[in-house]
C-alpha cells in the first residue's frame, strides 16, 4: 500500500475512533476530498456544518469557513486543519468603516459575502454565498443594499437584481480577479469548441465573455449535465482537475495558470491527519459577543436561502 493510501486509512480509522467529521471545500486536493465526509462549495459546507452529528469537525479550507462552522455549531470542537490558511478577501473590509456607513445610511442593509471574518459579520445584516447571493438579495424586503466585500460578485448580483439599489465597495478575490479579458479571449481562441464557465469573483470583462457564470458547485453541475464536451474552467484550477477525473470523456482547460489559491493549498493530507489525531491544526474559539452578533446574519442567510 502506498503512503497516501495508508495515511488515508489511518485518517478514516481515527475519524471513527474520535467522532470527527471532515469537511473539505472543493478547492482541496483529491487525496483530501477522498477522506472527507462532506465536500462542496461554501454554501453546501455552511449548510452541512449545522447538521453533522459528530462532536468534532475538521475544516479543510480557509479560516472564515472554520469560523462559520463554529458559529453554526457552538457546542462542537471545530479545528482548522491549516491554521495559516486565511482568505485575503475575507479580511479586506474595516469593521468600523462598515458600522459608520450603517449609522450614516440607516436605510441600507449590509449584505456580506460569506468570505468575511466572523468579526466583520457582527456588523452585517445578512450573509450570502456565491450560489445564494442572487436569490437572497432578491428575497430581501429592503431596496438599498451595501454589498461587501467582492465588487465583482456584487456587479453580478446588480445585473441579476436590477430592481435593487446595490452599492459596492472596492474589494474582491485576488486569485479570481487576476484573470484578464485578454486571457479569456485567448483561451476561447485556443479552444474554439469549448464553453467558458466562470466564477462570479472574476472581473466583469471576463464574465461577460463566459457561456455560464456560477458558483463552484454550479460550474461543476453545468459541466456534468451539459451536452458539450469541452470546457474552459474560470475558477480555481483544482476544479478543472477534479472534473477531468470525474468526467474522463470530457475535456477541461484551466482558464489561466494564475487561478491557484495558495491559501487553499496550505491544507495537506498529513495536516488533516494531525488535526484528526488531535495533535495539529487550530481549535477555533470566538468571543461570546462575536458569536452572538455574527450568528444573526448567518441565520438570516439560512432562513432566506
Ligand atoms: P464558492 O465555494 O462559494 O463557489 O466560493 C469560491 C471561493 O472562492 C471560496 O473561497
Ligand atoms: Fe479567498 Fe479567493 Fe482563495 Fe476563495 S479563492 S479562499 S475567495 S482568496
Amino acid at each position: 500500500m502506498n503512503t497516501i493510501h495508508s495515511m488515508q486509512n489511518d485518517i478514516r480509522r481515527l475519524k471513527a475512533e474520535r467522532d470527527v467529521c471532515i469537511l473539505a471545500h472543493s478547492y482541496q486536493s483529491h487525496d483530501i476530498l477522498e477522506v472527507a465526509d462532506i465536500t462542496g462549495d461554501s454554501f453546501k459546507l455552511s449548510e452541512a456544518a449545522a447538521q453533522v452529528p459528530q462532536s468534532t469537525v475538521v475544516m479543510c479550507g480557509v479560516r472564515f469557513m472554520a469560523e462559520t462552522v463554529k458559529l453554526l455549531s457552538p457546542g462542537k470542537t471545530v479545528i482548522l486543519a491549516a491554521p495559516d490558511a486565511g482568505c485575503p478577501m475575507a479580511e479586506q473590509m474595516d469593521k468600523d468603516m462598515i458600522a459608520a456607513f450603517k449609522e450614516a445610511n440607516p436605510s441600507y442593509t449590509v449584505v456580506a459575502y460569506i468570505n468575511t471574518t466572523a468579526d466583520l459579520k457582527t456588523v452585517c445584516d445578512v450573509c450570502v454565498t456565491s450560489s445564494s447571493a442572487v436569490k437572497i438579495v432578491k428575497a430581501l424586503p429592503e431596496k438599498d443594499i451595501l454589498f461587501i466585500p467582492d465588487c465583482n460578485l456584487g456587479q453580478f448580483v446588480q445585473q441579476a437584481v436590477p430592481e435593487k439599489n446595490i452599492k459596492l465597495l472596492q474589494g474582491g478575490c485576488p486569485v479570481h480577479a487576476t484573470v484578464t479579458a485578454k486571457e479569456a479571449a485567448d483561451a476561447k481562441a485556443q479552444h474554439p469548441h469549448a464553453l467558458l464557465l466562470c466564477h462570479p469573483e472574476c472581473v466583469p470583462a471576463v464574465t461577460k465573455q463566459a457561456d455560464f457564470v456560477g458558483s463552484t458547485a454550479a460550474i461543476m453541475q453545468f459541466a456534468r449535465t451539459c451536452d458539450a464536451d469541452e470546457f474552459i474552467i474560470g475558477t480555481e484550477n483544482s476544479i478543472a482537475a477534479h472534473l477531468e477525473m470525474e468526467l474522463p470523456h470530457k475535456r477541461f482547460y484551466p482558464l489561466s495558470k494564475h487561478l491557484v489559491c495558495d491559501n487553499m493549498k496550505l491544507t495537506t493530507l498529513s495536516g488533516v491527519y494531525r488535526a484528526v489525531a488531535g495533535i495539529g491544526g487550530e481549535v477555533i474559539t470566538l468571543p461570546e459577543n462575536v458569536m452572538n452578533a455574527a450568528r444573526v446574519c448567518i441565520d438570516r442567510m439560512i432562513e432566506l436561502g
